[in-house]
């Protein structure tokens, strides 16, 4: 497949991936790549503190998060936005090994060359968001419907209880400062 994207300077933050050629609606861009680390292996370190307002890390599941800094690609470079044209996607593997569990961006809507792409990174803290955090994770989209922050509203307890009964294997929230509002399907 080749690749209809390119990462380069962004006027919402540092590099972001835009868009070479015309990408249609619900096309599957790039997967999500990079090392699978432990929720424990991240929370120990400095890249998961919800103080640095810069994350790599993408929540896959229960226990794994994807570590775009290493062995990572292109996709890591994607930007938030509040109005995103692109989706996550987490596509959970058969079987018991959760590394297996793949992240793929695809397509909202018709993308156009010289577009940026972006996705709702959905991160939750583990801590309230106070003005503080929000502050340190504002968001800078400049979309209409922006929020100023890339922390997500938190569910309300009452609210995750019911989803999680319907859900028939309950998707995990997303913890610390990780990309997290993903859509699963099984693979
Ligand atoms: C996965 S990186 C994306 C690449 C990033 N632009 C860079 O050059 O490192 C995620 C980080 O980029 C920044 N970022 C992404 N989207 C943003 C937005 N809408 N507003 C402000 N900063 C953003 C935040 O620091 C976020 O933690
Ligand atoms: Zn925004």
């Amino acid at each position: 497949m080749p690749s209809k994207i390119v990462a380069r300077r962004s006027a919402i933050h540092g590099t972001g991936v835009f868009a070479t050629a015309p990408i249609a609606k619900g096309e599957r861009i790039i997967e999500y790549k990079g090392e699978r680390r432990t929720h424990e292996d991240v929370d120990a370190g400095d890249e998961g503190s919800a103080e640095s307002g810069h994350t790599f890390l993408f929540t896959l599941n229960d226990e794994y998060v994807i570590d775009g800094a290493r062995r990572g690609n292109v996709a890591k470079w994607i930007n938030h936005s509040c109005a995103p044209n692109c989706d996550s996607i987490i596509e959970e593997a058969e079987g018991d090994d959760r590394t297996r569990d793949r992240v793929f961006i695809e397509a909202k809507k018709a993308i156009k060359p010289g577009e940026e792409l972006t996705y709702n990174y959905g991160i939750t803290l583990g801590e309230p968001h106070t003005a503080r955090l929000k502050k340190i994770w504002g968001c800078m989209c400049g979309q209409k419907n922006c929020t100023g922050t890339m922390l997500q509203p938190k569910r309300k307890p009452a609210a995750k209880k019911a989803a999680a009964k319907k859900a028939a294997k309950p998707a995990s929230p997303a913890r610390g400062d990780r990309a997290g509002k993903a859509t699963r399907k099984r693979a």
